[in-house]
């Protein structure tokens, strides 16, 4: 008879890895009519960073899971799943996490694949590679979110250039040990395809092949209505954090640690104020890096951790929201 139990997951470590090159406010206001001011008050950033010519997304992510890996104390061909969420890819094709899964040395046929979900792309991956340890079916997954936003952000318009920056954050997913308190207590994942066109890259689908004239056109950037995605964002964060809340029956004061997509600071303080939470213990990263999209998260954990912020046994509640509409939200014992 086969053991029919089911599992739990849980993080084992994460990791992180940024481009050195740093792009300050005041190097916007070179590129764009902007000022330090502006982007201070509107979004809270200072400063993000920037892949040079010839580094990718891939050489990022694949730092960012060695250096999980490293923490987690596995070596790459433990892993028996890659699941690479990114907006940003390399490349269509193949997928991401296949380059991933080589510049990383894992070279054991281990199951490899992209997930997009835009900016809440990290935490759906998580929730994909949960469902896999808790059928049993594999013991060590890596979940990237890594992006390089700066390639397709066009640098003339400073409604959008200003917010992004490029980035990577990883972690190892493995199940938890009878008895073990870390855990993923659960996740909850959402979409509502009619905001499909409020974040968006129009061009270089299948619907609409890279010709001149989209090139022309900058359908090959991202395009964003920035108050209607504003509107969601709270609204979306904020609610699917309650759901965690409730599923779990935990109140906002059991919460140790709250990490919200690093959108905007204005964003994460209206989700925090909508939920009564204190903004001491809201995570941030926003300042430093900028959106960087499905990295967001992750790399913020990774740094809480590393900073001693974050201890074993806090509990910590992730929400999110992205392009698509996607939103989702986890609560995860540490
Ligand atoms: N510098 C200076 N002025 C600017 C800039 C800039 N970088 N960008 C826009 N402006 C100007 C506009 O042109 C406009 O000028 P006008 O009044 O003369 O026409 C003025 O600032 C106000 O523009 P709004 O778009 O109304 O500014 P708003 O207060 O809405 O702020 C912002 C814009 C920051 C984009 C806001 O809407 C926002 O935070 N939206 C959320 C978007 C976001 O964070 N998206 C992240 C990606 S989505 C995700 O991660 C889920």
């Amino acid at each position: 008879m086969k053991n029919k139990t089911i599992k739990r997951a849980k993080i084992l470590a994460f990791g992180s890895s940024f481009p050195e090159q740093i792009l300050t406010n005041a190097d916007m206001e070179k590129i764009v009519d902007t000022s330090d001011q502006w982007i201070r008050e509107r979004s809270g950033i200072q400063e993000r960073r920037k892949l040079r010519d010839g580094e990718n997304n891939s050489d990022i992510a694949a730092a960012a899971s060695l250096s999980a890996l490293k923490k987690a104390g596995k070596k790459p061909e433990d892993i028996d799943l890659i699941i690479s969420c990114s907006n940003s890819p390399d490349k269509w094709l193949p997928a991401m996490a296949c380059i991933i899964q080589n510049k990383i040395g894992a070279h054991n046929n281990c199951g490899a694949f992209d997930l997009l979900a835009a900016c809440a792309g990290w935490v759906v991956g998580l929730s994909v590679a949960e469902q896999f340890i808790k059928a049993g079916t594999h013991k060590t997954i890596l979940v990237i979110g890594s992006e390089a936003m700066t390639r397709f952000l066009n640098w003339k318009d400073r409604s959008t250039c200003v917010l992004f920056g490029d980035g990577a954050g990883a972690c190892i997913v493995t199940p938890a040990e009878e008895n073990e308190k870390s855990e993923i207590l659960s996740i909850h994942i959402h979409s509502d395809g009619r905001y499909a066109d409020i974040l968006d890259m129009p061009g270089t689908g299948s619907a609409m092949p890279a010709t001149p004239d989209v090139l022309e056109k900058n359908y090959h950037f991202f395009h964003m209505n920035g108050q209607e995605v504003f509107k969601h964002a709270v609204r979306n964060m904020a609610s699917c954090a309650e759901e965690a809340l409730t599923k779990n029956n935990v109140k906002i004061d059991d919460i140790d640690w709250f990490i919200p997509h690093q959108a905007n600071i204005r964003i994460i303080e209206a989700t925090a104020r909508k939920l009564n939470f204190p903004m001491e213990k809201v995570a941030l990263n926003v300042h430093k890096y900028g959106n960087t999209s499905a990295a967001t998260i992750p790399t913020a954990f990774d740094e809480y951790i590393e900073t001693g912020k974050i201890k074993r046994g806090d509990l910590i509640l992730l929400t999110t929201v992205g392009g698509g509409l996607t939103w989702a939200s986890a609560l995860i014992r540490w």
